[in-house]
């Protein structure tokens, strides 16, 4: 009775941990929308754009063979379970003893080994598809480094310095215009993840990997670090916009052009120069030229702050300039100890940086 108890406690561990590892697999697949949920939960189960399609088809086939041979073991060995249980009586006889059998032993040996270079063969032909894929004339490239916790994006042939938001054109119908990014990171290693997009590259300290993207459909595409970087890992959000063509020429058009030199602002500018803030920031065209956070010069373009802690809003930024711990704890820009009054000023002044 005791036995009988114990295996029912083992069949039901058995089964929770299936069901846990089912759940696991399910939810690997998705990225929670955090802010601004414009097109729902991210998934890898329905990619918009190369590469993502060909890793996914390439994911199906392979989840499509080991499923089935997952069918097939485990159906013999319930099968074998069931069949051949422990019945009353069973000590006095032996079962039949088989001592091995050429074809059944070559069967199991061929079998595997053809289907394991099938994987290979398809496996390494989508690598080698997505890595030698050459950038035409008409590529947009970009470098994307990773910081604690941020992403810096540089377009160093278009002259543009931007933070946390990717903006990319898409192809269409009159022509590919992929993008080319190089990864880079400034501190410890991250990674690029937008699933709708592509699979996960890694961004390492002093090396350079590469991707591409080539998205079909405009729209926002959420994505995040995927590679544990330290306390706020977890906030280290990326958007992909993807633009008509010309939305994107537009789009780059302002992105090259100086700094706002707007004097509706002349106070906060005035804390913003006395004040360390020029150590980290750059605001084109003037003598903040710091290179540690994020870039300026454009703020008021983006649509989230702090790398996608928060819309970029008056409020979320008078908090964050505030106190960047109350944010995002653990993050690098320091509180200013500006009075409120300094804080209104120095948001006002931010806010012309359009
Ligand atoms: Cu950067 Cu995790």
């Amino acid at each position: 009775m005791r036995l009988r108890l114990y295996r029912h406690h083992k069949v039901l561990r058995a089964l929770l941990l299936f069901a846990f590892a089912l759940t696991c697999v399910v939810c690997a697949g998705h990225v929670e929308p955090v802010l601004g949920n414009t097109d729902g939960v991210t998934s890898i189960f329905r990619p918009l754009a190369q590469p993502a399609q060909e890793i996914k088809e390439l994911s199906v086939l392979v989840l499509a063979i080991c499923g089935s041979i997952f069918v097939v073991v485990a159906g013999l060995l319930v099968y074998a379970i069931v069949r051949f249980r422990h019945r009353a009586g069973d000590e006095l006889s032996e079962p039949p003893q088989v001592y091995g059998s050429n074809q059944i032993e070559l069967a199991w040996t061929i079998l595997p080994l053809l289907i394991v270079f099938v994987l290979i063969l398809v496996t390494s032909r989508t690598i080698a598809d997505i890595q030698n894929r050459k950038p035409p004339p008409t590529a947009v490239q970009a470098t994307v480094i990773g910081h604690q916790w941020w992403w810096e994006i540089r377009y160093p042939e278009l002259g543009i310095v931007t933070a946390n938001e990717l903006h990319v054109p898409a192809s269409d119908g009159r022509g590919s215009r992929p993008t080319f990014l190089k990864l880079q990171s400034a501190d410890v290693a991250h990674s690029f993840w937008v699933p709708l997009l592509s699979g996960k590259t890694d961004l390492i300290p002093n090396r350079e990997n590469l991707m591409w993207i080539e998205p079909t459909k405009p729209g926002t595409y959420r994505g995040n670090c995927a590679e544990y970087c330290g306390t706020q890992h977890a906030r280290m959000l990326i958007r992909v916009v993807v633009h008509p063509p010309d939305e994107f020429a537009r789009w780059v058009n302002e992105q090259q052009q100086p700094a706002a030199t707007e004097t509706s602002a002349p106070e906060g500018r005035k804390v913003f120069f006395a004040n360390s803030c020029v150590n980290c920031h750059t605001i084109g065209g003037t003598s903040a030229q710091g290179k540690f956070g994020p870039d300026l010069t454009h703020l008021m373009s983006r649509e989230t702050l702090a790398s996608g802690a928060a819309l970029n809003t008056a409020d979320s930024l008078r908090l964050w300039v505030r106190d960047p711990q109350k944010l995002k704890v653990g993050c690098l820009m320091p509180n200013m100890q500006l009075t409120d009054e300094e804080v209104d000023q120095v948001v006002a002044y931010l806010q012309t940086l359009k």
